[in-house]
């Protein structure tokens, strides 16, 4: 088995710093890339407040904080990522962009290495055979906040061999998070099942049988969601979400899938959540405000 020392982060979004974070946090060296020099920075000011955050909580230590910090290194090229042992691609939920990036990683990455996607829904099959070593090629599909959730999606591609998985595993572990295995379909397990709830919402939204405060109300009280799916979905990214509803929509040919008209338009809009600001909540204020 594989032993996985330096991890490459291609993409220093909301996924990427965290993973990053973990990774840095069990002693791996981490090599964060993004084609944004501004990402990049704001990625690495949110592991910093992060970090401190967990220290002066005490739930890790002021060395601790302090050694992470130092296991990471910032790259926009992905030639800086040619010597890890495992590269996790992170970038914007786009097969396009995903297959450029695993087309160019390829040249310059060394043979041996595993690379990863962590893609909510989009094929790992499909995904593996754009690059040539497919079956060193597999899912592995954090949830977000990434520090502080416990599950990681591991998901085989048809050609994915066991040392690959087996050495993801290993990973996970040494991460201190737990393995669900998911079979390649559409979107896996997580999303499956959460995607077209936050989607309904929306559609609840839509027909106007509840306003947002209303529906997210509703769930945290009459379902003990610790969220509402309204605030899920700001908080995910509506863009995130979509992507997420046309690859079930595409890959499953079912119109139970359909994506609401409403997260089209807000996504259209530029209205995309608390990244930007504005989604289903406006966060621009003291406190958040709905938009509809
Ligand atoms: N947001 C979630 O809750 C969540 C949860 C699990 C998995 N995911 C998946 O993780 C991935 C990233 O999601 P996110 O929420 O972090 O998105 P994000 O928009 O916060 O970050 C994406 C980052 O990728 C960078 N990027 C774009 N093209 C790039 C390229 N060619 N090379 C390098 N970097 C590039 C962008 O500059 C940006 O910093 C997506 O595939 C998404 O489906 C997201």
């Amino acid at each position: 088995m594989a032993q996985i020392n330096k991890l490459g982060v291609i993409g220093a979004g909301q996924m990427g710093n965290g993973i990053a974070h973990v990774a840095a946090l069990a002693g791996l060296d981490v090599v964060l890339n993004d084609v944004s020099a501004d990402r990049l920075k704001s990625g690495m000011a949110t592991i910093n407040g992060n970090l401190t955050r967990q220290a002066a909580k005490k739930i890790i230590s002021d060395e601790a904080r302090g050694q992470a910090l130092g296991h990471i290194t910032l790259t926009d090229s992905l030639d800086g990522l040619a010597d890890c042992d495992l590269v996790i691609e992170t970038a914007i939920e786009k097969e396009d962009v995903k297959r450029k990036i695993f087309h160019d990683l390829c040249a310059v990455l060394k043979p041996e290495a595993v690379i990863a996607s962590n893609t909510s829904s989009i094929s790992i099959t499909r995904l593996a055979a754009c690059t040539d070593r497919p079956e060193r090629f597999i899912g592995i599909h954090f949830m977000n906040p990434v520090p502080l959730m416990e599950l990681v999606e591991l998901i085989r591609g048809i050609a994915t061999d066991d040392t690959t998985f087996e050495s993801a595993k290993e990973f996970v572990r040494r991460l201190g998070k737990q393995v669900a295995v998911s079979e390649d379909f559409p979107a896996f397990i997580v999303n499956r099942i959460l995607l077209p709830m936050i989607n309904e919402a929306i559609y609840t939204l839509y027909e106007g049988v509840g306003n947002v405060e209303a529906i997210d109300a509703a769930m945290k009280l009459g379902a003990h969601h610790p969220m509402g799916p309204l605030e899920l979905a700001d908080f995910i990214g509506l863009d995130i979400c979509l992507s997420i509803m046309q690859v079930l929509h595409e890959g499953l040919a079912d119109s139970k899938y359909r994506p609401c008209p409403l997260l089209v338009k807000y996504v259209e809009a530029g209205w995309l959540g608390r990244k930007t600001q504005r989604g289903f909540y406006d966060y621009r204020g003291p406190k958040p405000v709905p938009t509809r």
